[in-house]
C-alpha cells in the first residue's frame, strides 16, 4: 500500500494553518515537513515553533525531515512540537547510531535519509532499528527539481535488503516525484511518496491529491 506524504515546502506559507488543514482533510497519509538550517543545505525554512503552531490543524501524522547539521541538538524540541516521524540525514550526524537511539527514546518513529550520492549500504548496521529509510531523489534544499533516475536502482537494492532480513521498513522517496514517474518509483519498491510541487502548485489541494492518486 502506498502512502502519500505531501511536502508543504511548495505550499503558501502565508496561510500555513489552512494548508495543513486542507491537506489533512484530503486523502493523504502523512504531512512531510522540510526543516532546513541554511548550513547542511543552502536554504532555510522553519523550526519547531512553526510546527507547534500548526500541529492542531490536523490529526494526520507529521513526517519531519531534518536537513540540519547535528540534529541531535534539536530532537527533543521537534518531538515536543508534535513530530510523529523524525528523519535525520546520515551525512549530518556525527554519531548516527546514538541519534537513532535518541529519537526512539522519545517514542516517535525514526528514519534515516540518504542523499543521492550516498550508497544504500550505509544503512546495513542499523536497518533493523528503523521505521523508515528516506532516499533523496534530488539534492536536498529546494523543491521543484528533477528526479535523479539512479535513485530507482537504490530503491531496488534497499527493498532487497529489507526483504532479505524480513523487516518492515518503509522506503520513502523525496524529490521530483510527478504523476509521470510515480508508478515507476512504486514498482521499484518504494511505498511512501513525498510530493511537493505536484500537490501544491495547482490550486485546490484535495483535487491535486485525487489527481495524483489516479496515477498509481
Ligand atoms: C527537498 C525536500 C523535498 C521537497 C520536494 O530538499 O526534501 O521534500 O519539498 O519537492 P518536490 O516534490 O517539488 O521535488
Ligand atoms: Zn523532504
Amino acid at each position: 500500500m502506498m502512502k502519500l506524504a505531501p511536502s508543504i515546502l511548495a505550499s503558501d506559507f502565508s496561510r500555513l494553518g489552512e494548508v495543513i488543514k486542507e491537506t489533512g482533510d484530503s486523502d493523504v497519509d502523512l504531512i512531510h515537513i522540510d526543516v532546513m538550517d541554511g548550513h547542511f543545505v543552502p536554504n532555510i525554512t522553519f523550526g519547531p515553533d512553526v510546527i507547534k503552531a500548526v500541529r492542531s490543524y490536523t490529526d494526520i501524522p507529521f513526517d519531519v525531515h531534518l536537513m540540519v547539521e547535528e540534529p541531535d541538538r534539536y530532537i527533543k524540541q521537534f518531538v515536543e512540537a508534535g513530530a510523529d516521524i523524525i528523519t535525520v540525514h546520515v551525512e549530518a550526524c556525527k554519531h548516527l547510531h546514538s541519534v537513532i537511539q535518541l529519537i526512539k527514546s522519545y517514542g516517535v518513529k525514526v528514519g534515516v535519509v540518504l542523499n543521492p550520492a550516498t550508497p544504500v549500504d550505509v544503512v546495513d548496521p542499523f536497518l533493523a532499528e528503523l521505521d523508515m529509510v528516506l532516499l533523496m531523489s534530488v539534492n536536498p534544499g529546494f523543491g521543484g527539481q528533477t528526479f535523479i533516475k539512479s535513485t530507482l536502482e537504490k530503491i531496488k537494492q534497499l527493498r532487497r535488503k529489507i526483504a532479505n532480513q524480513c523487516l518492515e521498513v518503509d522506503i520513502e522517496v523525496d524529490g521530483g516525484v510527478t504523476t509521470e514517474n510515480v508508478k515507476e518509483i512504486l514498482n521499484a519498491g518504494a511505498n511512501v511518496i513525498v510530493a511537493g510541487s505536484a500537490i501544491y502548485n495547482k490550486g485546490n489541494i484535495s483535487e491535486s491529491v485525487r489527481e495524483f492518486k489516479k496515477h498509481i
